[in-house]
């Protein structure tokens, strides 16, 4: 027994600790909401929302006893009530850790799918100082308060018992004693106690069954309850499966033609995977084409056609640019090698770093008004490559160009020359490789959380599995050549060799099914972490320096690598599609010990910018990098023949943004989904293009570059031309069209003529009105990190922005961004209802309108992705 002499203090302690978790979870899970609460049926409903901690705190009282230490249950009971105990303080110090780092909210539901991944503990595991912090915080505090807290709850629920069993016992003694007087006067004041206490249980059991499930059954969950999310409940409020025949509800979508389909000529007798679309009998497809095929219990993969696809706006029928089609038909553009860069939280306001945007604003304000000149003097030259890149001239305080003459390259085009920048992309998905799907296989990811598209087909061909084609319809193995296709005369040697595909990133592919991913899109060679390890010491391939995070290597790592693999396009006949994905500039933001980190951020305000500071760095330190990049480019000499895509993954949304939330993690502010894209080539024309698009172009555009370019032979060219208008996307190298049948359908495009003044490359409008005359738009989504519990929607003819709740738990976000580019005011509700309400006054009908438009199209997509992909809810 003396072992244990020491337990007596512990259940009180125990229970404290179980209190004081319990209730500074609910403190912070309902403050992180409160601001989109009516007030009235706040107050109204909040004694609701504790009826859970009240249970909690019962049930940890009796369990936590120690009246008759020693006996088996006792032992038992303890125990159980400990481990309760210790459960909820670890789930609140995450909670709170987590929301120390990022503003958000742990959801235990998703936590599934974090917990069976070890890059992403890695990531919670960088936040353990935070998390321990609070543990201990909770801890000093339940101890010092354990002894009150403990005599309170215990009379609390003597008063308790004493009230029932009292009256009992009052009742009983009322009929056997005949004492009326005083009997009489003790069953009053018991029968009024009885009476309230048992009217405040029915009112709150009253107010409980009516208050409106959303978001009140959310806020009233108390840990450790909640924790059980974790192993059930997918709570999905938009469910995928339940109508199979859903219709678009706006306008009547495209009926099924009802000529024959075949197989298509060009398709070639085994051909590579992702091309299964075309690779079907007439009696399939035409089984596919009735929408009603597709049941949630059948085992039918997806497929998507885009003659039905009610969201399709094609721009073929526009014409291309006309600087760049005569540049096509000078023949002076040559595209044999492709590079598509991927900026890992790459920012458009820092691609170029320039003044004039709200970010640019927000860091400046951190500085004191006397230090603000130099701040900007600094900051505009933090990424001197990306103004190259983009044709987009940073300015300093004095209005005057930046010297560009330090950066790690020089511009060898020609003035006026460059290629597309593209100034208003959004990306498909704040998760990285939701977002790499649209970029490199032109798809809309999956509405649910993580790379649950690992499992399924991708169901467009992505980029390297395009590339194959190519090389298959070459190769002399294939029997089915219908026949010799004549070379053209103009046609450039480099048209017949092949292509080969690489993927490379200095970082883990691990991650969440990464490596799974790059096979399913073709990507046969990878240079990544383990091949950098892999590397032998003091060869020219190993690394030079440490790993930087807990993802890898900085990824100047991989330059002889991709040395080596622009040398092999140079000499070796071979076109090289190189994709390449950016890793310093991902939280935590280190940079290695040989790169000068600089100082761009004052100490103004009530945010540490410390996180922002390091988060420039790397910009600085991954501009450098794509400085190199171009300069290897150059010096192996395949510059002239290369085009170079740069596209963000997503954004990344700091305290400077908005205090409330930072990160990607389930917040959708826009500081998260504005990307730089850019498409350039030293030989095309430099066209500044304004549009609402997003990473679904960038395969159109390419096909469409390498077609018009004559960069492909007559046959490549010709499945080229099949495949484009199959994809979702619009070509940006024709004007892009916002909206059919509004007033200002178009995106603009400035071209840069050295002669004369810029020319409004607007096309005119497409004459072919909608048939029930309403306003087709492009919808662009925006699925949010991790996918499966918030969609933002906008319309590339609009400046409004609608988050859309996909479970329980999250709000409806309205954002008018014309009037707030910063998303510094969004208007949050539980309800769409509420949301239009609110907006009428302040915005006026028309966007209250759209708000309906984009809530029924945002649960008609996130059906009909799931239809698309076949995917099923496990
Ligand atoms: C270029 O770098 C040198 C050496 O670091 C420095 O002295 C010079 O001021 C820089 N020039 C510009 C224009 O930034
Ligand atoms: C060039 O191609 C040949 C034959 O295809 C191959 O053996 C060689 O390794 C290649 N060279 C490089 C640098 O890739
Ligand atoms: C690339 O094109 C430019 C003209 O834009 C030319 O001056 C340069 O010599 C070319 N480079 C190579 C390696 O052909
Ligand atoms: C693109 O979106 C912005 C808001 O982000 C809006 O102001 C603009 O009008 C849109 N552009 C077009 C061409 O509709």
């Amino acid at each position: 027994m003396s072992l244990f002499a020491f337990l007596p203090p512990l259940p009180p302690f125990l229970f404290s600790v179980l209190v004081m978790s319990g209730l500074v979870s609910k403190a912070l899970h309902i403050g992180l909401h409160i601001r989109s609460l009516p007030f009235l049926y706040f107050v109204l409903y909040s004694p609701t929302l504790i009826l859970q901690d009240l249970l909690v705190i019962l049930v940890g009282r009796l369990l936590l006893q120690y009246a008759a230490p020693g006996t088996r249950l006792q032992w038992l009971s303890t125990c159980v009530g400990g481990l309760l105990s210790l459960v909820t303080w670890g789930a609140a110090s995450i909670q709170f850790g987590f929301f120390m780092q990022t503003g958000a909210e742990v959801a235990w539901a998703q936590s599934n799918s974090f917990l069976n991944d070890p890059a992403a503990m890695k990531i919670l595991l960088t936040g353990i100082t935070t998390v321990s912090a609070a543990a201990t915080v909770f801890a000093l505090v339940a101890w010092m308060i354990h002894s009150y807290l403990y005599l309170l709850t215990g009379l609390g629920l003597l008063a308790i018992r004493d009230l029932f069993v009292g009256g009992y016992k009052a009742r009983y003694t009322l009929l056997s004693v005949p004492n009326k007087s005083w009997l009489a006067s003790v069953d009053l004041r018991t029968a009024r106690r009885s009476a309230i206490a048992v009217s405040v249980f029915v009112s709150l059991l009253f107010l409980e069954l009516t208050r409106p499930s959303i978001p009140y059954d959310h806020l009233s969950g108390a840990l450790p309850l909640t924790l059980m999310d974790a192993f059930h409940k997918k709570s999905v409020t938009v469910e995928g499966c339940r109508n199979p025949t859903m219709n678009f509800p706006l306008y009547t979508a495209g009926k099924v033609s009802s000529e024959k389909w075949s197989r298509p000529a060009w398709l070639p007798q085994n051909p590579p995977p992702g091309f299964s679309r075309w690779d079907i009998s007439p009696e399939e497809r035409a089984e596919k084409d009735n929408p009603s095929w597709y049941l949630c219990s059948s085992g039918d993969p997806g497929f998507y056609n885009p003659k039905q696809d009610p969201l399709k706006i094609s721009n073929l029928g526009g014409g291309i640019y006309e600087p760049l089609r005569k540049a096509f038909e000078e023949n002076s553009v040559e595209i044999d090698n492709v590079v598509l860069l991927t900026l890992e939280s790459g920012r458009k306001e820092l691609f170029p770093a320039q003044q004039g945007t709200p970010m640019f604003d927000a860091l400046l304000e951190s500085h004191k008004k006397e230090k603000r000149e130099k701040a900007i003097d600094d900051l505009v030259k933090l990424t001197p490559v990306a103004q190259m890149l983009t044709g987009e001239y940073a300015t300093d305080s004095k209005g005057e160009k930046v010297d560009l003459s330090n950066a790690t390259w020089q511009d060898t085009a020609e003035e006026g020359m460059g290629g597309l920048n593209v100034r208003g992309a959004l990306t498909g998905s704040s998760l990285t490789f939701k977002s790499i799907l649209g970029s490199h296989c032109g798809v809309n990811p999956l509405p649910v959380d993580m790379l649950e598209e690992t499992g399924l087909e991708i169901y467009q061909p992505c980029l390297p599995q395009l590339f194959e084609l190519f090389n298959e319809v070459k190769s002399p193995v294939e029997p089915n050549l219908p026949k010799a296709i004549e070379a053209r005369d103009d046609e450039s040697e480099a048209v017949k060799y092949p292509w080969k595909s690489v993927f490379m990133q200095s970082i883990t592919d691990d991650y969440d099914r990464q490596d799974v991913l790059n096979e399913n899109m073709g990507f046969k060679e990878k240079v990544v972490k383990k091949t950098l390890k892999r590397a032998r010491f003091g060869s020219k391939y190993a690394p030079k320096g440490q790993e930087i995070n807990y993802f890898g290597y900085a990824e100047t790592e991989l330059k002889p690598y991709v040395q080596d693999l622009f040398e092999e396009a140079a000499n070796n006949k071979t076109r090289i599609f190189l994709s390449h994905v950016t890793s310093t500039t991902h939280h935590p933001w280190n940079t290695p010990d040989d790169f000068k980190t600089e100082s761009y951020m004052g100490d103004e305000g009530t945010v540490n910018h410390g996180l922002m500071n390091n988060y420039l760095n790397t910009q600085r330190f991954v501009d450098n990098w794509l400085g190199d990049i171009m300069t290897m480019l150059d010096e192996t000499g395949i510059a002239n023949s290369t085009l170079v895509v740069v596209v963000g993954d997503h954004g990344q949304a700091f305290g400077e943004d908005n205090k409330d939330m930072t990160g990607t993690y389930e917040n959708g502010h826009i500081s998260n989904f504005r990307v730089p894209l850019v498409f350039r080539h030293p030989h095309m024309p430099r066209i500044d293009i304004t549009a609402n698009a997003t990473s679904l172009s960038i395969i159109p555009t390419i096909l469409d570059l390498l077609v018009h370019s004559h960069s492909l032979d007559t046959r490549d060219a010709e499945i080229a031309s099949s495949i484009l208008p199959e994809y979702q996307g619009q070509s940006l190298i024709r004007p892009f069209i916002s909206a059919i049948g509004g007033s200002d359908t178009h995106g603009s495009a400035r071209i840069e003529n050295p002669d004369s003044h810029p020319i409004d490359a607007r096309s005119p409008r497409p004459t072919h009105k909608h048939k029930d005359a309403r306003t087709q738009r492009v919808w662009n989504f925006g699925l949010i990190n991790a996918g499966g519990s918030m969609v933002s929607i906008t319309s590339a003819d609009t400046p409004y922005r609608l988050i859309l709740p996909l479970r329980e738990g999250f709000e409806y976000v309205f954002t008018h961004l014309a009037e707030d580019p910063g998303e510094l005011h969004p208007m949050k509700t539980w309800t769409l209802s509420e949301l239009v309400h609110e907006v009428i006054p302040k915005f006026g009908e028309d966007p209250a309108s759209w708000i309906e438009d984009a809530e029924q199209v945002g649960k008609w997509y996130v059906n009909e992705q799931r239809k698309i992909w076949g995917y099923r809810e496990k």
